[in-house]
């Protein structure tokens, strides 16, 4: 917002991010800004969702000087596991939203879910409260590797929250990672084969990757050779080009909330 070298005619359109930070288990490969709930919290207490939606709105009104007037065109909640959160919430959260802010009628608005049975039997509800794209992270329909990623879902209710996602929302994205531990070829080529059969409109693969201050960082599980990750890669791109999605980014990126770049590891299919 300060005057600079770049001289833009107009300002760009906005998105907004927001973090809920919690998960029910911290995964063993995450660095992503979320804790598991119960061990930051008394046996048994539910999530604070109603401190943390006062402390959002407080936050949100603290920024709104330096975008007074713009258009928001998307929102995106993501975590840790917006999921946990209760559609009662969710909708509070968006209803502050357009309270404070100008949101496009049609803006997309994506929430962060995990597949776990709890969260599959709500995603209607969170669709009602405004979501328009789900973003399930289902990361492999694999029983062996979902257990040796120390995933709280199995296959089955990654297959069943994938269904109920495509017929409750406008679109939705999955989550897949490649070259886990004991992978093939033939495995990933499953995997992917499998979360393109729901026809999904975006796919976001991350290649799996060793993160500081994680618990695989200090006890490194066995990774595929790096020849058989790029092999993985390029099955990847020939099985989702032949479905119709294209690549259209390759990134090394960092978000609100995420506290370490994550370097060319991460692709998205889709119709973008
Ligand atoms: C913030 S996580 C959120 C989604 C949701 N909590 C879940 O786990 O399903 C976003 C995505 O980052 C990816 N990810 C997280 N840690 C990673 C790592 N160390 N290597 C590669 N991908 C990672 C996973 O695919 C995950 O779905
Ligand atoms: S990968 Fe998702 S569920 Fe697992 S700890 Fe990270 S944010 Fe939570």
């Amino acid at each position: 917002m300060r005057p600079g070298t770049l001289q833009l005619q107009s300002l760009p359109p906005l998105s907004l991010y927001i973090h809920l930070p919690w998960c029910l288990k911290k995964c063993p490969y995450c660095d992503f800004n979320s804790h598991e709930w119960s061990a930051t919290s008394e046996p048994g207490q539910p999530l604070p969702e109603s401190r943390y939606l006062d402390a959002l709105r407080a936050d949100l009104e603290a920024s709104l000087p330096l975008i007074w007037g713009r258009t928001v065109h998307s929102v995106f909640i993501g975590g840790g596991t917006p999921s946990l959160f209760s559609p009662a919430a969710i909708d509070r959260l968006l209803g502050d939203v357009r309270a404070l802010l100008r949101l496009d009628a049609d803006a997309e608005i994506t929430l962060e879910a995990n597949p776990g049975t709890f969260e599959k039997d709500r995603f209607r509800a969170f669709r009602e409260a405004g979501v328009t794209r789900l973003s399930i992270g289902v990361q492999s329909f694999n029983d062996v590797h979902l257990k040796a990623l120390g995933r709280v879902h199995d296959r089955d209710q990654a297959m069943a929250a994938v269904e109920e996602a495509a017929q409750a929302f406008d679109t939705f994205n999955l989550d897949l990672m490649y070259a886990l531990p004991g992978q093939t070829l033939a495995d990933c080529e499953a995997d992917v084969r499998t979360a393109l059969s729901f026809a999904p409109p975006h796919i976001s693969i991350y290649h799996l990757t060793l993160e500081p201050n994680t618990y695989f960082a200090k006890y490194p599980p066995a990774l595929p050779p790096e020849d058989e990750a790029w092999d993985m890669l390029d099955r990847i791109t020939e099985l989702t080009g032949e479905a119709g999605l294209q690549r259209y980014e390759v990134s090394a990126y960092a978000r609100a909330g995420h506290r370490s770049w994550h370097n060319t590891n991460y692709w998205q299919f889709g119709d973008y």
